[in-house]
C-alpha cells in the first residue's frame, strides 16, 4: 500500500478523477442551505440532490470533490478509536453519465493502482435484491472481472446495501468496498456485515436510479446517477497501516498540543486517551462549524446547540486530564493552520473561531465547578438510581449543563436521568416564556423568533397546499429562507403559476389557518417516517431518529422545528411574489399577519 498524508490523498483523489473527465467542485457549506430537515451536511451528495434529480449542473455530468461533513448521531461514542463528529468525504459523481461498470472500474483502478492496495485485501458487498430492485449480479460480475475473488463478494440486503437521500427523492442500491484490517475473522462466515473489525469500510458507490415517491414507490429516475463517498480519515488511517484516525497526520499536532498542555501521554491510559480524543475531535468540529462560510455560534437551538455541546464536552474532558480549558483555543489555532490551505474560510474566520471558543469556554467554566458539585450533592441523596427531571433541568438552566452531559455524568456514576420529567420541566419553563412573548405580541411587537417560527409553519402549509392545488405529488422543497418579515420558498415546477393557481394556494393555506389545526411532533426512526410518507430531503442512514411534524391532512414533514402550536396562530397568509428561481424551480415569497389571529 502506498503511504500518503491526508494532503497527498486529497490531491491524488481529485487528480485521478480529473483525469477521468471529472470537474473538481468546491466543498459546500457544512450548514445545508435552505434545508431545515437536517442540521449539517452529512454526505457529499447532500448539496447535489437537485442535480441527482435531473437539474443540470453548471460544471457538467462528471463531478468530484472533497466535502466537509458533520454527523452528530454518535457524539457519545467519540473517544474510541473510530468515531468522529467531523470528517471529509472524497466523492465522485456521474449525473446521468457513466454507471455501474465504469464506476466500479474507477474505484478499482484508484485503489489498486494509485493507492497500491493488493487485490487480496479487498472485499466488496453488493445488493442482494428484493421486491423493489433485483439482485445486483451485474455489479458482482464487474468486480469478478476486475479480479475480486467470488468469496470476497458478499450479497447483502437493503439494510446494508441501499442508500437513501431522504424519505423521498433519489436512492438506489450500492456496492461497498472494504479492506482487510488484518484482524482475526470472527468465524467461518465472517463478512463485512459483521462489526468484528476484520473488514474496514472505505468507499461506498451508490447507483442512484430510483426516486422514492411520497406513497413509498420506487420510480425509475429520468437519469441513472452514481454517487460515491470515501472517508478521508479512514482511508489515510488504513493506507498508512494505523489503527485509528487519531494517529494520522490530521490529528498529530493537535494531540501533541493536548499532551503538552495536560502533561499526559496519548495511548498509555485508556481513560486519558479517551479524553484526549474527545478534545481533539470536538475542537476540530467546533473549528469547522464556527469557521464555515455559513458559520454558527454557540446557542441553545439547532446547530448552535450542537456546537455548544461539543465545546462544553471538550471543556469537561480537558479538566479531567488537567488540561487548562482556556487553552482549548490553542488547539483550534493548530487546526486552523493545518486546514486553511484546503479550507480558506478557516483562515478568514480565524479570529472569530478563537473568540467564540474562548467565550463559550469562559461562560461554561464559570459554572462548571458549581454544577459538578451540585450533581455530586444531589446524587448522594437521590432515592433509587434516577436523577429527577427537575434537577436535570436546573443543571441546564442554572449551570448550562446540556442535558446530554448530565446524562453522561450520571451514567458514569451509575445513575439514570428521568427524561420525561426533564422534558416536562423544560416545557413548563418554555410555556412561561411563551406567555411572556405573547404579552409582548399583543402589544403589537412580534417576537422575532415567534414570527420566524410561524413563518416556518407557513412553509409547511404552503408545500402541502401546492401539491394539492397543482395536483402534483412530486413537488418538493428546493430551498427555504425565512426572515422575520417574510418567507421565501423554492419548489420544483416548470412554469409560472397562473393567477387562479396563486389564489387557490393562498386560499388553501388560509383555509388550513382558519381550521386551526394542531401542529404535532413525533420522534421516530427514518424508516418509520418514510413508512408514514413524511417528506424532507436529507442524508441519513437506517435507525437515525428524526422529528416528524404533522399538520392534520395538510402536511407531514421531517423537520427540526420549531413550529407554531396550532395553525390559527398564523392569522393570515398572503403571497407577495411568485417568480422563477432557476431552471425548473419557482420561488414564492409570502407574508403572514399573526395580529389577525382569532384570540
Ligand atoms: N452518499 C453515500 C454515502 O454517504 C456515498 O455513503
Amino acid at each position: 500500500m502506498k503511504k500518503m498524508t491526508s494532503d497527498e490523498l486529497r490531491e491524488s483523489y481529485l487528480k485521478f478523477f480529473e483525469s477521468k473527465g471529472h470537474k473538481i467542485i468546491p466543498s459546500a457549506s457544512l450548514i445545508p442551505e435552505n434545508d431545515p430537515s437536517v442540521l449539517f451536511t452529512t454526505a457529499g451528495m447532500h448539496p447535489l440532490v437537485p442535480y441527482l434529480l435531473g437539474q443540470k449542473h453548471p460544471a457538467g455530468k462528471r463531478l468530484c470533490d472533497v466535502q466537509k461533513c458533520v454527523r452528530t448521531g454518535d457524539i457519545d461514542e467519540v473517544g474510541d478509536a473510530t468515531h468522529l463528529t467531523f470528517f471529509e468525504m472524497l466523492g465522485n459523481w456521474s449525473l446521468g453519465d457513466y454507471f455501474k461498470e465504469e464506476s466500479i472500474g474507477f474505484s478499482y483502478e484508484f485503489l489498486t493502482k494509485v493507492l497500491e492496495i493488493p487485490v487480496e485485501k479487498i472485499a466488496v458487498t453488493v445488493f442482494a435484491g428484493d421486491e423493489d430492485c433485483p439482485r445486483d449480479t451485474f455489479a458482482a460480475s464487474v468486480w469478478e472481472k476486475m479480479g475480486i475473488a467470488k468469496d470476497r463478494i458478499f450479497y447483502l440486503p437493503k439494510k446494508n446495501n441501499w442508500w437513501y437521500a431522504g424519505p423521498t427523492g433519489p436512492c438506489g442500491s450500492d456496492t461497498e468496498i472494504f479492506i482487510d484490517t488484518g484482524k482475526e475473522p470472527c468465524g467461518p462466515d465472517c463478512s463485512p456485515a459483521d462489526d468484528c473489525g476484520k473488514w474496514g469500510e472505505i468507499w461506498n458507490n451508490v447507483f442512484m436510479e430510483f426516486n422514492r415517491t411520497a406513497d413509498g414507490k420506487f420510480e425509475p429516475l429520468k437519469q441513472k446517477n452514481v454517487d460515491t463517498g470515501m472517508g478521508l480519515e479512514r482511508t489515510v488511517c488504513m493506507i498508512n497501516g494505523l489503527s485509528s484516525a487519531y494517529e494520522t497526520d490530521l490529528f498529530a499536532d493537535a494531540i501533541a498540543k493536548i499532551c503538552e498542555l495536560s502533561g499526559k501521554k496519548y495511548g498509555e491510559d485508556e481513560q486519558v486517551t479517551r479524553a484526549i480524543r474527545i478534545i481533539a475531535d470536538h475542537i476540530r468540529t467546533a473549528t469547522f462549524m464556527i469557521g464555515d462560510e455559513r458559520g454558527v455560534v454557540p446557542s441553545n437551538v439547532d446547530q448552535g446547540y450542537v456546537l455548544r455541546r461539543l465545546i462544553r464536552r471538550a471543556v469537561r474532558f480537558a479538566r479531567q486530564i488537567d488540561c487548562d480549558p482556556s487553552k482549548l483555543t490553542d488547539i483550534a489555532r493548530i487546526y486552523i493552520e493545518k486546514y486553511r490551505k484546503i479550507y480558506p474560510e478557516l483562515g478568514v474566520n480565524a479570529d472569530k473561531i478563537v473568540d467564540e471558543i474562548a467565550k463559550e469556554e469562559e461562560r461554561f467554566s464559570k459554572t462548571l465547578e458549581n454544577g459538578l458539585k451540585e450533581i455530586e450533592k444531589v446524587l448522594k441523596y437521590v432515592q433509587g438510581d434516577m436523577l429527577n427531571g427537575k434537577t436535570a433541568f436546573r443543571l441546564y438552566d442554572t449551570y448550562g449543563f446540556p442535558i446530554e452531559m448530565t446524562v453522561e455524568i450520571c451514567r458514569e456514576k451509575g445513575f439514570g436521568v428521568d427524561m420525561d420529567g426533564y422534558r416536562k420541566a423544560f416545557e413548563e419553563h418554555q410555556q412561561k416564556s411563551h406567555a411572556g412573548a405573547e404579552q409582548k405580541f399583543k402589544g403589537g411587537l412580534a417576537d422575532t423568533s415567534e414570527m420566524t417560527t410561524y413563518l416556518h409553519t407557513a412553509t409547511h402549509l404552503l408545500l402541502g397546499t401546492l401539491k394539492k392545488v397543482l395536483g402534483r405529488d412530486d413537488i418538493q422543497q428546493k430551498g427555504s429562507n425565512i426572515t422575520p418579515e417574510r418567507l421565501r420558498f423554492d419548489f420544483n415546477f416548470e412554469r409560472p403559476l397562473t393567477e387562479e393557481e396563486k389564489k387557490a394556494v393562498e386560499d388553501g393555506v388560509n383555509d388550513a389557518i382558519r381550521r386551526d389545526i394542531p401542529v404535532t411532533c413525533e420522534e421516530m426512526t427514518v424508516e418509520e417516517a418514510r413508512r408514514q410518507n413524511a417528506v424532507g430531503v436529507f442524508g441519513s442512514r437506517y435507525g437515525e431518529i428524526v422529528k416528524v411534524y404533522t399538520i392534520g391532512d395538510v402536511d407531514k414533514e421531517i423537520c427540526g422545528g420549531p413550529h407554531a402550536e396550532h395553525t390559527g396562530q398564523l392569522g393570515e397568509f398572503k403571497i407577495v411574489k411568485e417568480q422563477s428561481s432557476s431552471a425548473g424551480v419557482r420561488r414564492i415569497k409570502a407574508v403572514i399577519d399573526p395580529s389577525k389571529a382569532k384570540k
